[in-house]
């Protein structure tokens, strides 16, 4: 395909190199432009509009026209456009925040660690795990465990925690010390005859075998999202987690909940570790903490995981890390914005009631003959594309099921995005109405339709 020269196309072409492309088909289609937002709509350099039915990356908990979040980085602009919190020093915003998101944290969670993403929070997250088995005296206590199909990010660490090829070809990954458990994907994993909990006391029975074979002096660390996002919405198995921490607890090895997609509201609950009664040492956050108005994440870590840190900094003169950003003032400010936003206008409150109806009309998909599963919790869900419904056979992966069915749901005029295992991942703005689903699912079920067409 040409285009124009000077476009907004030619221009993206000649100056832009694109994450998560293919760069070569890129060079051929060019680029989707979107040039404006509002609500749960994008607009497009047409002026098309999109609902943006992933919020963005799973990010936009408040669609992309809160006022507020505007105000307050403005606010906090003219304030003091930057500071850090290196070598003692502090800022309002941060201040602030800090104790806002301990005020709401789950389980024990005692201290904030602000950086500037998800994958910052992952990798600072595996550091904080060593650092606290070097304070402790364990210094072999370093390996982390990760699960297949898991996404964590894309950083050196954090890539590595990832466990999808697409993100992992071409770049060395993963490192040592990094190893990867089963993924709890009932409908894919579970056999013949075996319930969900029996499913899940088989995945807990070979975590615990796992780290008996690498020996539990070794393993530091387990990351593990309450609901698997990116990977293919993929939600615990029934009583999962509880089984997963019994042996965690067994062989001391910390538990990282990793709610960069479920934290703030995403399953229903402010967290996913209240959803399934996780209690971590340390979670790490981003995205719907600030709406994704500015880029924050943050590690958060239990009191006794903190002081182990306070010990040996003593011993070693400092915590050594830090990023120039983390804790921008102005991030700060956005998301602390965010967070009252979330407790005045009762957005919990508000998923709970429209995830109802979410639910509802993403189980209503299941019927579709290119549906093999549809599942979800609150206000996420995944639609598993399978060539037989019986068989659970998928498409040939040449044929890029879920490529096809997203590209026909965004004729729809509706953002959806496919993922690995063939499966179509939903996600829209918290603020989402029941209108606005049923408009949602109405154009999922067209875009079935006219993919089933194209699938035969
Ligand atoms: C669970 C999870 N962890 C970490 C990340 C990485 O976050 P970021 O893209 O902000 O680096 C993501 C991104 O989608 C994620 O879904």
């Amino acid at each position: 395909m040409t285009h124009a020269p000077n476009s907004l196309a030619a221009r993206d072409l000649a100056y832009s190199l694109h994450p998560y492309t293919n760069l070569a088909v890129h060079q051929e289609r060019g680029p989707f432009v979107i040039t404006r937002g509002e609500g749960i709509y994008v607009y497009d350099d047409q002026d098309n509009q999109y609902i943006e039915g992933l919020a963005g990356l799973w990010c936009t908990g408040l669609g992309f026209s809160e006022k507020r979040l505007f105000k307050a980085a403005q606010t906090q602009f003219e304030q003091l456009p930057f500071s850090h919190s290196f070598a003692h020093r502090a800022t309002i915003p941060v201040i602030e925040l800090s104790e806002k998101m301990i005020e709401i944290a789950p389980g024990d969670l005692s201290k904030v660690y602000l950086v500037n993403s998800g994958s910052e929070a992952v990798d600072t997250a595996i550091k904080m795990v060593w650092y606290y088995h070097n304070a402790i005296g364990k210094p072999e206590k370093k390996k982390i465990i990760s699960r297949k199909r898991a996404y964590h990010g894309v950083t050196v660490a954090a890539g590595s925690l990832t466990a999808l090829p697409y993100a992992q070809d071409g770049f060395d990954l993963p490192i040592d010390r990094i190893l990867h458990t089963d993924t709890p994907c009932f409908y894919r994993n579970g056999e013949e005859g075996e319930s969900e909990e029996d499913f899940a006391t088989r995945l807990a029975d070979n975590l615990d075998k796992q780290i008996e074979a690498e020996g539990p002096g070794t393993v530091g660390g387990f990351i593990a999202e309450p609901v698997m996002g990116a990977g293919g919405v993929m939600l615990p198995p029934d009583t999962y987690f509880e089984k997963i921490q019994k042996v965690l607890k067994k062989h001391n090895v910390l538990m990282i909940a990793d709610e960069v997609i479920c934290g703030f509201g995403r399953t229903g609950q402010m967290w996913g570790c209240d959803t399934y009664d996780i209690k971590p040492d340390l979670l790490t956050c981003a995205k719907q903490l600030s709406s994704a108005y500015l880029p924050i994440g943050a590690v958060m870590v239990t009191e006794p995981v903190y002081e182990a840190f306070v010990e040996y900094s003593r011993k070693l003169g400092i915590f050594g890390t830090g990023n120039t950003y983390g804790g921008h003032p102005v991030a700060a400010a956005v998301a602390l914005e965010t967070l009252k936003i979330y407790e005045d206008d009762d957005i919990m409150g508000h998923v709970n009631e429209v995830s109802v109806r979410f639910q509802q009309r993403l189980a209503g998909l299941a019927s579709h003959p290119l549906v093999g599963e549809a599942r979800g919790i609150g206000l996420i869900g995944g639609v598993e594309i399978v060539a037989n419904k019986e068989t659970r056979e998928q498409f040939p992966p040449a044929t890029k099921a879920a490529a096809v069915v997203a590209e026909k749901i965004l004729g729809q005029k509706l953002i959806v995005r496919p993922l690995p295992g063939d499966v179509i991942g939903i996600c829209p703005p918290l603020i989402v109405t029941d209108e606005e689903i049923d408009d949602i699912f109405d154009r999922i079920k067209r875009g079935l339709n006219a993919a089933q067409e194209s699938l035969g």
